[in-house]
């Protein structure tokens, strides 16, 4: 078997330099003309057949193997985040205001030189690597913009591999677990309603704030009381706004924030309960509560069959350790893909505590420790082809 994760190494340069590029040219979701243009003319240039706009902004390259077998779909996201870099770094965002806090920069890079590593042992592939970048992964729909755009059909994809590097592990942790490893996310609205009045004379008003104080007091019993303790959930009250002077009851308080689950039942255990809550103790304290839930994310599930190639291809990279325990409450638009295709998505440890390199994501001083490219893309190579050639 070809030995992709020493072949990675070789394309560092490449790698290395096209993630510096669009590290320096970051664009926001649905605006990644630059780096489109950049991976269709990449993508083209190896042969591949390339079609542009999908999704608005994404790219799909089809890579075809010499002998039939499966399709694979390999999916890379592209966008950047609005944030002003404070990195200091020569490879600096040009584009103030907008910057590759996430390592999608990264991503993108490993995308080509997965798909130069892959086109050049193509002779020796089963079937085809559908190659999907994606734009918008930020909480903008990217994933779902290009399955209405057809990356699902002709030929639909068999199984589905994706990746992020991971600054929360240092370099040569690879997080490859099986079952769900991120969570499913909604976003919640509340209004709460009552009557307002003056500070002094509450009992003429119905007083909206002292319903949310205990509204919000009662949500922290959900994943305490009412979601199982082996299992897992996150309800988090993130803003709340009402009234703004010292003597006046306002009509109403918002608050909002997100709700983050795995499993369906639970899923259904929370969303029932957060309803609960809300309607009853406003209804109690002579309020109302308007509730507006929507579904972010589904949650994000490892097949076990596919997970266990790519951590059967992870024993073989040098020095890695392999954390087959990892999951997350961070969600990730690829749950629309894998909810529809078996898949794995992974997890490539990117920190360096002695270079600084370790900013969480989303961080103005975000910045990853290169040497976790070439390791990201042997074993996305390497997993495709043993996948392909070897079967499920
Ligand atoms: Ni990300």
């Amino acid at each position: 078997m070809v030995d992709f994760f020493h072949e990675a190494n070789e394309l560092f340069e490449y790698t290395r330099s096209m993630r510096r590029d669009f590290h320096r040219h970051p664009e926001l979701g649905y605006h990644e003309f630059r780096t489109a243009g950049i991976v269709a003319r990449e993508l083209t240039s190896l042969g591949m057949e390339v079609t542009t706009g999908v999704g608005k902004t994404g790219v799909v390259g089809l890579l075809e193997g010499s002998k039939p077998g499966p399709t694979l779909l390999i999916r890379f996201d592209m966008d950047a985040l609005p944030i002003v870099e404070e990195t200091g770094a020569e490879y600096a965002s040009e584009n103030t205001g907008v910057m590759h806090a996430c390592g999608h920069d990264a991503h993108t890079s490993i995308g080509l030189t997965v798909a130069r590593l892959l086109n050049t042992h193509k002779e020796d592939i089963n079937g085809r690597v559908k190659f999907m970048f994606q734009p918008a992964e930020e909480g903008l729909g990217g994933a779902e913009g290009m399955i209405k755009d057809g990356i699902l059909e002709n030929p639909r994809p068999d199984y589905a591999l994706s990746l992020h590097v991971w600054n929360n592990k240092p370099l040569g942790w690879l997080g490859i677990s099986k079952g769900y490893i991120m969570a499913a996310a909604e976003e919640f609205y509340v209004v709460i309603k009552g009557k307002g009045g003056h500070g002094a004379i509450p009992n003429l008003a119905v007083d909206p704030v002292v319903a949310s104080a205990q509204i919000i007091s009662a949500l922290q019993s959900v994943v305490s009381r009412n979601v199982p303790p082996v299992e897992t959930a996150v309800l988090s009250v993130t803003a709340i706004h009402g009234g703004d002077a010292f003597n006046v009851i306002p009509p109403q308080v918002e608050f909002r924030g997100t709700i983050r689950t795995f499993k369906p039942e639970v899923r259904a255990v929370v969303l029932e309960r957060f309803q609960q809550i809300n309607q009853g103790i406003a209804a109690s304290l002579g309020c109302q509560a308007e509730i507006q839930l929507i579904p972010s994310t589904p949650a994000l599930f490892n097949a076990d069959a596919v997970t266990e190639k790519v951590q059967q291809i992870a024993r073989l990279a040098p020095g890695v350790q392999i954390d087959t325990t990892f999951s997350t409450m961070g969600s990730e638009d690829m749950a629309f893909v894998m909810d529809r295709i078996p898949g794995c998505y992974f997890m490539v440890g990117s920190a360096n505590q002695e270079t600084g390199k370790n900013a969480p994501h989303h961080h103005p001083k975000f910045d990853i420790d290169e040497a976790s490219l070439p390791i990201a893309a042997g074993l996305m190579a390497s997993s495709a082809v043993n996948i392909l050639n070897n079967g499920i």
